[in-house]
């Protein structure tokens, strides 16, 4: 079967490499796609965006199922053009987009399904948002309600820092119309964890869990990033807690959809935060999580291909996931001065000789073949991701992968599992 799969980040890599592994692959088409998918199939040069051009290109070359990585061509109603034009593909409805791309419709779906969550309430008026922040007087969260490259979210431990948080994106609108509208919600302390979760719009298989590293600095300093690294298995998700996330967040959560009139398939993420009073969401995407995908695809022994044609065809029950035991660690190699500016097109060298190391697998990011080389062409350039028998270990074998690679103004976090490593001991 030929697949088309839409994305061209470390996530579209990690899925690219193991569809490559599908005894029933026929062609793979990625869009745009890197230096890495490259390897695992065809770049064609489609935007990500340009739905119009990928329906086309999907007809035009037999294309069985398209798998949709990213966020924005899922909110702007990829699936259900395929669909339309009697395509299968793997991923919510623009309508189910909407637990991602609006985080106000996500809000009053968990206040609808009794789904636990930081106390929070929506505005689209500064004043409003100013008089309810001083009314709270303590740390609060204001996040932008639409897309902005995850980049939206300000934490704010003064109110008076979440008022002034609230006036930039709902006033001087620093991420454009994503902001014209804002949710206001408490802090809340813990451990973060990453459930991703297959749906087929009525089973949910819940694959095994992890958990990114979001902002730029050791110790998790410094302003937020796409991710800087990951790892999986999350001690802090027990089994336990797993029934738990389940029971009260997932279940609900799809039950929620049916109800709304928006039946969810696809990859359903919860970001959450394993509190002391149990698990809270922070927010849902739709779609697998980048860098999360790269340590728990690398763990995962069935075939993707699969699964993916189970979830479409509401057929998950018949499928099993099978896992390697063995954690996995991911750490993020990125441009100097990312999330900030930085420069393009340096030569990236010792890719060969990192992933000559036993189970270390290098996804690429930003990265683009020119002249014979494979330069930079991201903030995000690769995921360097190892597995071995302990977490400790796959974190040191990770890093010594890291130390072979090579590129001007490379920048990577040290302490990627730290936490990990901390609770298991
Ligand atoms: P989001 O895009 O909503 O996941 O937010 C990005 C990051 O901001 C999360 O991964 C958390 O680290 C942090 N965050 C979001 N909401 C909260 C909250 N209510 N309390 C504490 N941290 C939060
Ligand atoms: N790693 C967070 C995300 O994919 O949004």
């Amino acid at each position: 079967m030929n697949v088309l799969l839409i994305g061209g980040g470390g996530r579209e890599h990690a899925i690219a490499w193991k569809l490559a592994q599908s005894k029933n692959l026929g062609k793979l088409y990625i869009t745009p796609g890197n230096a890495g998918t490259a390897r695992c199939g065809e770049n064609v040069p489609i935007a990500a965006s340009d739905v119009g051009k990928l329906v086309e290109f999907a007809r035009q070359n037999k294309v069985g199922i398209v798998i949709v990585g990213p966020e924005d061509p899922l909110a702007a109603g990829v699936v259900d053009q395929m669909e339309k034009s009697g395509i299968k593909a793997f991923g919510p409805s623009a309508g189910a987009a909407q637990l991602e791309a609006d985080k106000a419709f996500a809000k009053q779906l968990m206040r609808a399904s009794a789904i636990s969550t930081a106390e929070g309430r929506i505005f689209a008026r500064f004043s409003d948002a100013k008089a309810y922040i001083a009314s709270r007087d303590k740390a609060v969260v204001v996040k932008a309600a639409g897309l902005a490259q995850g980049k939206g979210v300000i934490i704010c431990d003064d109110p008076a820092d979440g008022i002034l948080a609230a006036e930039k994106i709902l006033v001087d609108k620093i991420f454009g119309s994503a902001g014209d509208k804002i949710v206001v919600e408490d802090k809340l302390l813990g451990e973060e964890a990453s459930i991703l979760a297959f749906v087929d719009g009525r089973n949910i298989y819940v694959m095994e869990s992890s958990q990114d590293h979001k902002p730029i600095g050791d110790g998790d300093t410094g302003p937020n990033t796409g991710g800087m690294g990951a790892y999986s298995p999350a001690p802090v998700v027990t089994e336990e807690m797993m029934d738990r996330i389940t029971r009260e967040i997932l279940v609900p959560v799809v039950d929620g959809m049916n109800r709304n009139g928006t039946p969810y398939k696809g990859v359903l993420y919860a970001g959450l935060m394993i509190t002391g009073a149990g698990p809270r969401v922070l927010e849902f995407n739709v779609r697998f999580g980048d860098p999360e995908t790269q340590p728990i695809l690398a763990r995962l022994k069935s075939d993707l291909l699969e699964v993916c044609l189970a979830v479409c065809d509401g057929r998950l029950d018949e499928v099993t996931l099978r896992w390697d035991e063995r954690p996995a660690v991911c750490v993020v190699m990125a441009s100097g001065g990312y999330p900030g500016d930085y420069q393009k097109g340096k030569i990236i060298t010792g890719l060969e000789q990192a992933e000559q190391l036993e189970d270390v697998v290098v996804f690429h990011a930003g990265t683009k073949k020119q002249n014979g080389d494979i330069v930079t062409n991201g903030g995000r350039v690769l995921g360097v991701t190892a597995l071995s028998h302990t977490i400790a270990d796959a974190k040191t074998r990770a890093y010594e992968a890291v130390g072979k690679i090579k590129f001007e103004g490379a920048y990577w976090r040290k302490d990627i599992a730290d936490k990990a490593i901390k609770l298991t001991k």
